[in-house]
């Protein structure tokens, strides 16, 4: 025995002698936080996008490599058992939900064990790292909770950080609200202004404390951190597999050429030094990893075992695995004050003449997809929970699905390529038409059950089924439904839900091909209309469109547009009926008018409201002219017209207009422009059209813009508060996203504009306003989209530029008084009317469907908040959303508390039970609170007393919100 071991470790010997030193080494990555160094937080990441280049599923699956070699996949595959060779490794995720629930149970224990130990951290959590310039707030919200809830339901966990590396500028709303609001402790991005990154590096003020509302101050503050670079490793530490890059590995083999442990050593502390020269406390992170990363994982761990290995030995620096939640308790545990940071960072400029603020427009008919469908689940889910949300039939789960991808900032943004762009409207389109089916099936159930209880008539017998809603083409004057012959005595029903919480008067609007008809309310009552005759242009765009989109000619073409004033009850609806004129009683208040202003109005593109507002428009051009509001006793010069600007083709310094920057070359006017497109490109110049908007408002350079639809930031032409602007781009340098409205004012009056969808707009001029309402480009801009954004619509191999069919709003108040319109209307466009349409054989009025009132009737939400969500959840819980839509100071009538009696918005059930939770629905409120990071702030003034609403009485069932408050809750009802 004793030989026979002798001898195999002879043998040992001598092969080690044949190869030279070799030997096994077990690197040591067992470090953590050391005080007194600099601490080199090694962040390994992945950063995958739900869409760019690829579709979603090719990302996923791998295929289409030929674009991108990216598999998603390959990255989580290989990732389980690179983290289970060494448990001091780490990764960070961002979303994986198709992954997971591909998997078998053992590996998802495997992963649920990553997870706990903390090995494997969730961050951000939502369904996709949302866009912040073109994305709403309501949306973001949405997309946010879907994510939050499924990472709490599968892994018990909630994120404690925000992850926006990749979005191009970042929002007040991301930092507070969702950043903030969610419970995040820390928010982490890789783009801002080149000037501004360059200013704080050199005072270190990359990190801050920022706090994005004006409104919730402190309260809703973060710590915030901008990268040094984008989100990559410094350079020369990059270890993708066959990336095809010569980033030197760490050759620590003696035996082997090209040893060179002490050089990568050495460049390892000359990074890390560098960084913390710019950075507050003795920690740095890297940000390990980038686009479709780890694909082959080991390649990227084995390296840093390495540098964690030969770094530590060499001592002058510290290196660690970490996370960015460990990154961020070490930023804490340091005591230091930190830098405030106020509103947001936009626009976003990566160089001199590359403003990233074409994108705030770009695919408009996207950008209004995402608008009209995020209305109309909003309204879908309230309809969903009054009826009872089924397991097995139809549901909205699709089209939370698709809306929340298409927030992604590379969707909503619209910087993706065209085929992912047509599979995000895809993926909507399917949602919708699910979506759909659960209004029908609602607006069925509750026509008919309202008519059982009998609100105003005796014996109904109204057991038609609501099933041909299909009008989603509306915006090309098509819709089935109410272009129907009712010549022989058929009825069209209409009804009118209003997903707001108060009652509210609106105009409907639908294509009819008879004028011979009127409209009755509920009651039997005709009530007044209008027969608004189809402009050609409508007809036009009509036809086109329709055989583009549905491959034949409609069989009919409707004459006019009949409009209506419709009055709902709020979270209810009402129901009118059009029907033959011959029929109905003499004397009706129809009336046919060839409307002037409104005819115009319309292919204008601008709406107003009637009464005592009056536009007049220039006889020969079309134009608008002059504005005037008896009511309020303004009278304002005010002039409307059309421009574009030529895209710059990046021939004199490679920068082109692109999909994502906005550079004009030239600007000229448009003299009449009846729609917005198809913008011509014969001349072989790229064009982006815009509006403006003059009046005699001596506006002084100020104008201001929404962040994500919610709070109002201050812009100054030309200027940034945080660092003296070197203007290069005196146009695109001084746009912003809007998505809810910009306005402008000066000593005696504000001018306001509200928008349909997500735009870019500025104020050029003193007095003037400008939205930018559609982009049609040759050139590529060099961010890696690389296509053109030239959109078209095409019937067979015949193509034309897309034609955009939108709206804006305008209105002129006196100083101060503009608020309202723009928050209480605003909200009314963000939640138009969902109509229903079903045809009745029956004259008797009787029996029609009444109204129906989800809450109790006599209630009406105050006029200052909005149910942003009412969904009924698994387990038949719902969650309910309220929000405050005033800032503090904004109107001297609304900014003020505002009471929501929960005991009558649900009337009909009974509360067994409500709980306060996050933003995102994940956890309780209270802790959130409890857990929340308190940061010190240099240099903050004495704010104002922050004030929000106390926690619910489970007895009195009081919502209080404050301004600007978002108080979600989840219920339980007994049944
Ligand atoms: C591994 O490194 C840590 C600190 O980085 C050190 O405390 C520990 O002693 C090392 N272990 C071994 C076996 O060298
Ligand atoms: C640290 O910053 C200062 C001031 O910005 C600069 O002069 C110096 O060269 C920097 N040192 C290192 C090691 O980067
Ligand atoms: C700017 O526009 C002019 C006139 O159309 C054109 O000749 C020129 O090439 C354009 N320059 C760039 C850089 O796009
Ligand atoms: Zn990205």
């Amino acid at each position: 025995m004793a030989i026979r071991a002798w001898l195999l470790l002879f043998m040992a010997v001598a092969l080690f002698s044949w190869t030279g030193h070799s030997k096994f080494i077990a690197y040591n990555t067992t470090s953590t936080i050391v005080n007194g160094k600099i601490n080199v937080h090694l962040v390994p990441h992945t950063h995958d996008d739900v869409g760019w280049l690829k579709t979603i599923d090719q990302y996923y699956v791998g295929s289409n490599n030929s674009i991108q070699d990216a598999c998603v996949q390959n990255v989580l595959d290989s990732l389980v058992p690179a983290l289970l060779a060494d448990k001091n490794r780490k990764f960070i995720y961002a979303f994986f939900q198709r992954w997971w629930d591909e998997q078998s149970e053992v590996v998802k224990s495997t992963v649920k064990k990553l997870v706990n130990s903390g090995q494997l951290e969730l961050i951000n959590g939502g369904m996709c790292m949302h866009d912040e310039a073109a994305t709403h707030y309501i949306d973001m919200i949405d997309q946010t909770t879907l994510g939050h809830r499924f990472i709490k339901a599968e892994f018990n966990v909630t994120p404690r950080i925000g992850w926006q590396i990749d979005p191009f500028g970042h929002s007040a709303v991301q930092a507070y609200l969702l950043g903030a609001e969610v419970g995040f402790d820390s928010f982490f991005f890789g783009r801002i202004d080149y000037q501004d990154r360059a200013k704080r590096k050199n005072d270190k003020t990359l990190e801050v404390v920022w706090r994005g509302s004006k409104s919730l101050g402190s309260s809703s503050q973060i710590f915030a951190g901008a990268f040094p670079e984008n989100y990559e490793p410094p350079s020369r530490f990059y270890y993708e597999v066959n990336s095809g890059t010569d980033d030197p590995i760490v050759q620590d083999n003696p035996n082997l050429f090209d040893y060179n442990v002490m050089e990568r050593v050495n460049q390892f502390v000359a990074a890390a030094i560098s960084q913390a020269n710019i950075t507050r406390t003795n920690h740095v992170m890297w940000t390990m990893g980038t686009d479709f990363q780890y694909q082959y994982a080991r390649t990227w761990f084995r390296q840093m075992d390495k540098f964690i290995h030969y770094v530590n030995q060499d001592g002058r620096v510290n290196a660690l695995y970490s996370t960015p939640s460990i990154y961020t308790d070490a930023k804490h545990a340091a005591d230091e004050y930190w830098p405030l940071k106020s509103e947001d960072y936009f626009p976003y400029a990566d160089k001199q003449n590359a403003y990233w603020t074409g994108y705030f427009t770009s695919r408009p008919a996207l950008k209004g997809y995402v608008r009209v469908t995020s209305a109309y689940y909003l309204a879908a889910r309230q309809l969903e929970f009054f009826r009872g949300k089924s397991k097995a039939g139809p549901n909205t789960d699709y089209l939370a699905d698709a809306l929340a991808i298409a927030q992604h900032h590379d969707a909503v943004s619209g910087t993706s390529k065209q085929h992912v762009a047509d599979d995000y409207a895809k993926r909507i389109a399917i949602g919708y038409s699910e979506a759909e089916k659960v209004v029908a099936a609602s607006l069925s159930q509750l026509t008919n059950s309202a008519s059982k209880t009998g609100y105003n008539h005796s014996s109904i017998k109204y057991q038609q089924e609501i099933n041909d809603l299909k009008c989603p083409l509306l915006n090309i004057s098509y819709c089935p439904p109410s272009e129907v012959d009712l010549s022989k005595g058929k009825n069209l029903v209409i009804v009118v839900y209003n997903p707001l919480g108060w009652k509210r008067e609106d105009v409907v609007k639908i294509p009819i091909v008879d004028e011979n008809v009127v409209v009755k309310d509920f009651r039997g009552k005709e009530i007044e209309s209008q027969f608004i005759p189809l402009s050609h242009v409508s007809v036009a765009i009509r036809k086109y469109h329709a055989k583009a989109y549905l491959g034949k000619l409609p069989k009919v073409t409707p004459r006019y547009w009949l409009a209506f004033s419709a009055i709902v009850p709020p979270l209810g609806f009402s129901t009118y009926t059009v029907s033959s004129a011959k029929g109905a009683a003499a004397g009706g208040g129809s009336e046919k008018e060839s409307v002037n202003v409104s005819a115009r109005n319309e292919d204008h593109k601008i709406q107003v409201g009637s009464g005592n507002l009056k536009l007049f428009y220039s006889k020969k051009s079309g134009q608008l002219t002059k504005y005037i509001n008896k009511r309020s006793m303004v009278d304002e010069s005010v002039e409307q017209s059309f421009g574009y600007y030529s895209g710059d083709d990046g021939s004199v310094d490679m920068q082109a207009s692109g999909a994502y920057i906005f550079r004009p070359n030239l600007t000229y006017p448009i003299r009449y422009e009846k729609k917005i497109g198809p913008i011509p490109i014969n001349d072989g110049i790229g064009k982006e059209i815009v509006t403006k908007i003059s009046s005699s408002l001596k506006s002084n350079k100020k104008f201001y813009t929404d962040s994500n639809g919610r709070d109002f930031i201050e812009r100054i032409r030309d200027y940034r508060k945080d660092w003296n602007l070197e203007v290069n781009q005196p146009v695109a340098g001084n746009y912003y996203p809007i998505n809810l409205g910009i306005y402008t004012k000066d000593k005696s009056s504000e001018l306001s504009l509200l928008v349909d969808r997500a735009v870019g707009g500025s104020s050029i001029v003193d007095g003037q306003l400008e939205l930018m309402l559609h982009r049609r480009l040759l050139e590529d801009d060099d961010r890696g989209v690389a296509e053109a954004l030239n959109e078209t619509v095409c019937i067979a191999d015949n193509c034309q530029g897309l034609t955009i069919v939108g709206k804006y709003y305008l209105r002129v108040d006196p100083l101060g008084e503009g608020a309202k319109w723009r928050r209480s209307y605003g909200q009314e466009l963000y939640s138009p009317f969902l109509l229903a349409f079903t045809e009745q054989d029956e004259h008797n009025w009787n029996s029609h469907v009444p109204t129906f009132y989800g809450m109790s009737p006599s209630y009406a939400l105050p006029d200052n908040v909005a149910i942003l969500t009412l969904q009924e959840l698994e387990g038949g819980k719902v969650l309910l959303r309220l929000a405050h839509l005033y800032e503090v100071g904004e109107d001297k009538d609304l900014s003020i508390m505002a009471s929501v009696e929960l005991k009558k918005v649900f009337n009909n059930k009974k509360i067994n039970s409500i709980e306060e939770t996050s933003l995102s629905a994940n956890q309780k409120r209270s802790e959130m609170e409890k857990k929340r990071l308190v940061w010190k702030v240099k240099g903050s003034s004495k704010e104002p007393k922050v004030l929000r609403g106390r926690p619910i009485d489970q007895k009195n069932l009081v919502v209080e919100l404050f301004p600007m408050e978002i108080r979600t809750f989840i219920i339980n009802f007994y049944s």
